[in-house]
C-alpha cells in the first residue's frame, strides 16, 4: 500500500500528475496537500475529485504542525514535492516569498519526513523533491546541454530558491540518510497552465487580439516538454529512480522564443480560421527580463538510458493538442483571467 502526499497538486504540472496516479494506481491514497494560491485551482482536478483512492487538503507545506498531522493521519510513506511559487517574473518583484515557500517549504516537508520515518516500516518509502532546470543557470554555446553533473549557477531568485531546495534535500539523503530523489525538468507546456507563462498567456492574447510582450529580441532559447510526458517520467522516477540520484528531464526540443512564438501565432490563425499572418503584428518587442537566462537545453539521455523513459509526443502535435485545448476551453482561461476561479474552492475550504 502506498500513500503518498503530493503537494502543488492543484497547479499545472501537479494536476497532471495527480489524474495520472489517481487512474493508474487505484490500490494508492493521493494525498493532495495545496494552499491553493493564485497558482492553485482544483478546477484542474474536477474529473478526479470524486475518485476514492483521491483526498484533498487545503494548507500550506510550511505549517510544521499540520504536515506531521498528515503524516501520521495517512501514514505516509512516499512524499513527491512539487508545491512552488513557479514564476520568474513574479520572483523578481517578490524574492521572499519564493524564498518561504520553496525553502522553507521544502525544509519542513523534510523534517516532518524525518520524523514520522523513524518508526521502522516494511512499506517502502521516498521522498521525491520535483525541480527545474533553471538551477544550472545558462548555457550560451548551441550544442552544450545540462547534465546530471552541471554546476549549480542561478540567476533569478526563483532558480535561486529552488537550487536552495534541492541542496538541502541532498543534505537531508547526506546527513539522515532520507530517501531522496531529485528531478531537473525543462520548460513544459499543456493543458491547465497559468496564463501568466508564455505559451498560454500567448493563446490568450492572439484569441483577444491583445499584444505579445516578447523579452528583449526574443533571441532566448528554451527547451519546451509537453506536460504529460513529464508527469509519465515522475511516475517512473518514483518508481524505478535510485535512492540519492538526480535525473534531468527534457525533450531534447529546443526553440528560440521568436521561432516558437511564430509558429504559435500561425498555428492559433489557423484553428481560429484567421487568415495567415493575421496576428503576427501583435508581436512587440518589449524591455528585457533582468537576469534573463540565453538558453536552456537538458541531456536526459540518463533518464532514457537508465529508466526506458521518452518523450510521448513531437512538440508540433504537441502544440497543437495545446492550442486546441486552450481554444476548446475559454471558459476555464476566462474564469481564471477573470479571477471567479478563486471563489468556489475557496469558499468551500474556507468554511471547513
Ligand atoms: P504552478 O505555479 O502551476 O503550481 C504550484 C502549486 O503549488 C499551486 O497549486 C499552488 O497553489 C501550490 N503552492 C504554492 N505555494 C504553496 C504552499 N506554500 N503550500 C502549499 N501549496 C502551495 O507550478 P508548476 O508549473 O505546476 O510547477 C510545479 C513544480 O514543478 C514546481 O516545483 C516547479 O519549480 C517545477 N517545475 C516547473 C516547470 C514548468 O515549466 N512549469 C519546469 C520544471 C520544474
Ligand atoms: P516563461 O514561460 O515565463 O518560463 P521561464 O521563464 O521559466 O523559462 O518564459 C519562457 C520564455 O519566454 C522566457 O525566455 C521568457 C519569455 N517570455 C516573453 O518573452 N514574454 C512573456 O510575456 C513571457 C511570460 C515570457
Amino acid at each position: 500500500m502506498r500513500n503518498i502526499l503530493v503537494t502543488g497538486g492543484a497547479g499545472f504540472i501537479g494536476s497532471h500528475l495527480v489524474r495520472l496516479l489517481v487512474n493508474k494506481y487505484p490500490d494508492y491514497r493521493i494525498v493532495n496537500l495545496d494552499a491553493l494560491t493564485y497558482a492553485g485551482n482544483l478546477e484542474n482536478l474536477r474529473d478526479v475529485e470524486g475518485m476514492p483512492n483521491y483526498t484533498f487538503v487545503k494548507g500550506d507545506i510550511c505549517d510544521y504542525e499540520l504536515v506531521t498531522r498528515l503524516f501520521r493521519e495517512y501514514d505516509i510513506n512516499g512524499v513527491i514535492h512539487l508545491a512552488a511559487e513557479s514564476h520568474v517574473d513574479r520572483s523578481i518583484t517578490d524574492p521572499f516569498t519564493f524564498a518561504r515557500t520553496n525553502v522553507l517549504g521544502t525544509l519542513t516537508l523534510l523534517q516532518a519526513a524525518k520524523e514520522y520515518w523513524k518508526q521502522p516500516s516494511d512499506a517502502p518509502r521516498r521522498f521525491y523533491h520535483v525541480s527545474t532546470d533553471e538551477v544550472y543557470g545558462a548555457l550560451e554555446a548551441a550544442g552544450t546541454f545540462f547534465t546530471e553533473e552541471t554546476r549549480y549557477d542561478p540567476h533569478s531568485p526563483y532558480s535561486a530558491s529552488k537550487a536552495s531546495s534541492d541542496h538541502f534535500v541532498r543534505a537531508f539523503h547526506d546527513t539522515y540518510g532520507l530517501p531522496t530523489v531529485i528531478s531537473n525538468c525543462s520548460n513544459n507546456y499543456g493543458p491547465y497552465q497559468f496564463p501568466e507563462k508564455l505559451i498560454p498567456l500567448f493563446i490568450n492574447n492572439i484569441r483577444l487580439g491583445k499584444k505579445l510582450p516578447v523579452y528583449g529580441k526574443g533571441e532566448n532559447v528554451r527547451d519546451w516538454l509537453y506536460v504529460e510526458d513529464h508527469a509519465r517520467a515522475i511516475d517512473l522516477i518514483f518508481h524505478e529512480g535510485k535512492d540519492g540520484d538526480t535525473y534531468n528531464i527534457g525533450g531534447f526540443n529546443e526553440w528560440k522564443n521568436i521561432d516558437l512564438i511564430t509558429v504559435l501565432v500561425t498555428a492559433v490563425d489557423c484553428l481560429l480560421g484567421n487568415p495567415e499572418g493575421h496576428s503576427m503584428d501583435l508581436i512587440t518587442f518589449v524591455t528585457d527580463r533582468p537576469g534573463h537566462d540565453a538558453r536552456y537545453a537538458i541531456d536526459a539521455s540518463k533518464l532514457q538510458d537508465e529508466l526506458g523513459w521518452e518523450p510521448s509526443l513531437q512538440f508540433e502535435e504537441g502544440l497543437i493538442k495545446t492550442v486546441q485545448w486552450y481554444l476548446d476551453n475559454q471558459e476555464w482561461m476566462d474564469r481564471v483571467t477573470s479571477g471567479d476561479y478563486m471563489e468556489y474552492y475557496n469558499n468551500m475550504y474556507n468554511n471547513r
